[in-house]
């Protein structure tokens, strides 16, 4: 209930105009921008990105941030963005690994235009993928419920077009079970999250006790045999360790080898956790995210943990 209250809130104040003018704009939350953002530009993303993969083997997916724009230049500004950091990505060894919201490429401006701007990022990134190794595609991300059945639309069509792309899919919404049904039998690529979010009962699971019931679940369905056999490929994204434990058993049980799934934690998060696993031989990648807009995106990290409590009052007084 605490938590509810406490990531209810900490949403809010990422849709606040005023809060988000003031973070970005002034000292206060240099604290949290550093703990959970990798930089302003594609180069520092790159950075960090290169330090993880060399010093602890952990692959990366960048994003730029800038989540439910508003205005046609700011959508124009986040596709430059997101095409700049594929081609970056391009020149080096790593991953050409970018992930993408739908509210950053138009839909809350013009939802029509939505597919032809995901299509612009998903053609960079297969021209440079071209026949290397790796996980090389387009992360579609998962916002809030109203935006969940253009998002899948929007991964499907990019799929059936032979893009490269993966769709995020979230344990908290009842109806992911089905969706996720689908994206097996298609043998899509996808990463599970609990969700970032809150929802009503009638479509959401709303405490912690029945969305962590219901990862465990949806994380049996992903490891099927049935699963292994579509070539489908699980993105465990979560950092509970008791998870990453089923996982790891569920999955050698089932004749999963290390590398035919991943797991995916947060920047900034839990850092020793990923690097254990990483250290056991399991594929990892960590979620990079940079740019100027990062008050949205730390306050919802916030919000993950009312421990973080602290972190925000440190970070405002800092
Ligand atoms: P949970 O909250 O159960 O915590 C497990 C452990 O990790 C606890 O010990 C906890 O304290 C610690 N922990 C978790 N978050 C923390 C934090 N911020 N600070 C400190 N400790 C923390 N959501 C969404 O709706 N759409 C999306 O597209 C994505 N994308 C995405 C990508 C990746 C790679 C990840 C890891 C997560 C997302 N999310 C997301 C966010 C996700 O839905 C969820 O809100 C967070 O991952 C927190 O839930 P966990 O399952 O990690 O752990």
């Amino acid at each position: 209930m605490i938590r509810r209250i406490w990531q209810s809130a900490m949403i809010r104040l990422a849709h606040s105009p005023g809060m988000t003018r003031f973070m970005q704009g002034s000292r206060a939350g240099s604290l949290l921008s550093r703990k959970y953002v990798a930089g302003k530009n594609p180069e520092e993303a790159i950075e960090t990105a290169s330090d993880l993969l060399s010093v602890q083997g952990i692959r990366s997916s960048l994003f730029y941030l800038g989540e439910y724009v508003d205005s046609q230049e700011l959508v124009d500004l986040n596709i430059k963005n997101k095409l700049a950091i594929a081609e970056a990505l391009g020149t080096t060894d790593f991953d050409i690994h970018v992930s993408v919201d739908p509210t950053q490429i138009g839909h809350s401006v013009d939802p029509s235009k939505v597919p032809e701007n995901a299509h612009r990022s998903a053609t960079t990134i297969k021209q440079l993928t071209g026949n290397r190794s790796g996980v090389n595609c387009m992360m579609i991300d998962m916002e809030d419920d109203s935006v969940v059945d253009a998002t899948i639309r929007l991964h499907d069509q990019l799929k059936q077009e032979g893009f490269p792309v993966a769709l995020t899919l979230q344990a908290y919404l009842k109806r992911t079970t089905t969706d996720l049904q689908r994206q097996i039998e298609a043998g899509s690529k996808v990463r599970l999250v609990k969700g970032a979010f809150v929802g009503e009962s009638d479509i959401a699971y709303t405490n912690q006790p029945d969305i962590k019931a219901n990862y465990y679940r949806l994380v049996e369905q992903m490891l099927s045999e049935r699963s292994k056999e579509a070539g489908f490929y699980p993105v465990i994204a979560t950092h509970d360790d008791k998870i990453h434990r089923f996982v790891i058993d569920k999955a050698a049980e089932a004749g999963w080898q290390q590398g035919e799934y991943e797991f995916e934690m947060l920047l900034g998060v839990r850092t020793d956790v990923a690097k254990s696993l990483a250290e056991s031989g399991e594929r990892v990648r960590v979620y990079v995210p940079f740019g100027r807009d990062w008050w949205p995106y730390a306050v919802r990290r916030i919000g993950e943990n009312p421990r973080n409590a602290l972190l925000l009052t440190r970070s405002l007084f800092s």
